[in-house]
């Protein structure tokens, strides 16, 4: 059985930088026309200058022959000002503004401190209808991780989308029922990404029988009934729900030692994954739009015109890939997978 669809974007992905992203970003081209690129490198690119930059090293790591098309995110510090906002709008190469409250996950120190000091910022950026990327968890450390997802709710988005009813937002990974409903009953411009690992798995397997630090992410993998309601909102054919791969590389030993590394690597077989999960749920004729369509419209880009051909023939994800002088583990690392992309 085959299956041709309009070709994907990922409109959540991270691709580091220097031999780490020579590493990783022929993965993430072979099967997107284009990607939200994530700014958590060490230092963060918080100015349009550092993203035009990033974007250009992104750019000469590509093999040639690809049209794969890096889209810029810039990460929000306290001290973001509107000029800057006007000049990433400007610049058409930034597509939005990544807000990790300080201390949320890999390289977030940088973070924001207080979220209503940015109101004016925010008041810009949706005169301007740049997009707000948002990490939704608390940080507070006597919250438990497993409710920092529907307490930041609770504590910001619900007065953050009163307040700027407007402005075009992206509440990223989504993990819970809770924010599943809330994205549904938002009556603003809101959107959520869903990685490929929350709608394949739950905490236990991540948890149970052992620890698995190749499943530990950020936000983390929640019960199974979360991850139920991601899997109806992704596969409902509600646009509000698109594809974003979260695919997060880290070195192996990062991952695999006493204090791993949040994140789970993806971009190797992403489509392959979603493709799975949706056959599974019977959905097949709702992959399209969660992948190819709903994101693009969100952001208000031209949806993509080639396509792309899945096959349904089994194949094992290897046990790991090059990763400058290391090696990255993907998700499902010698496991098999049913879909496999031939063209
Ligand atoms: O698991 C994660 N890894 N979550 C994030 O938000 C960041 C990411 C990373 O950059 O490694
Ligand atoms: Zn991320």
């Amino acid at each position: 059985m085959q299956l041709t669809i309009t070709q994907p974007d990922d409109w959540h992905l991270h691709l580091r930088d220097d031999d780490a992203l020579a590493a990783v970003v022929a993965h993430s081209a072979e099967r997107f026309a284009r990607a939200i690129v994530m700014p958590n490198l060490q230092p963060p690119v918080t100015t349009t200058e550092m993203a035009a930059a990033y974007r250009l090293r992104i750019l000469s790591a590509l093999p040639t022959n690809t049209g794969f098309d890096p889209l810029m995110t810039l990460y929000m510090t306290d001290r973001l000002s509107s000029e800057e906002v006007i000049r990433a709008k400007q610049s058409g190469i930034v597509k939005g503004i990544k807000l990790y409250p300080a201390g949320a996950t890999t390289n977030s120190d940088a973070g924001v401190t207080d979220i209503q000091k940015l109101y004016p910022v925010l008041e810009t950026m949706q005169s301007e209808s740049l997009p707000l990327l948002i990490h939704a968890e608390v940080t507070d450390s006597s919250v438990d991780i497993f409710d920092r997802e529907r307490i930041f709710i609770d504590r910001y988005l619900v007065e953050l989308s009163r307040t700027f009813p407007e402005l075009p937002m992206v509440f990223e990974h989504v993990t819970t029922k809770d924010a599943v409903d809330f994205v549904k009953e938002n009556p603003g411009r809101m959107a959520a990404t869903i990685t490929p690992q929350h709608l394949m798995y739950n905490r236990n397997a991540m948890l149970a029988g052992g620890i698995r630090p190749h499943y530990f992410c950020l936000p983390i993998l929640k019960r199974g009934s979360h991850q139920q309601a991601l899997i109806e909102a992704a596969t409902s054919g509600d646009p509000r729900f698109f594809l974003g791969t979260d695919s997060a590389p880290h070195p192996q030993h990062a991952k695999e030692c006493g204090c791993g590394c949040a994140g789970c690597y993806t971009a190797n077989s992403a489509i392959e994954l979603y493709a799975e999960i949706f056959d599974q749920a019977g959905a097949l004729n709702k992959l399209e739009g969660f992948s190819s369509f709903f994101g693009a419209d969100f952001y208000n880009l031209p949806r993509n015109t080639n396509t792309i051909t899945l096959e349904k023939r089994s194949w094992i994800v290897p046990e790991s890939y090059p990763f400058g002088n290391d090696r990255v583990v993907p998700l499902m690392a010698g496991h098999e997978l049913q879909w496999q992309l031939i063209s």
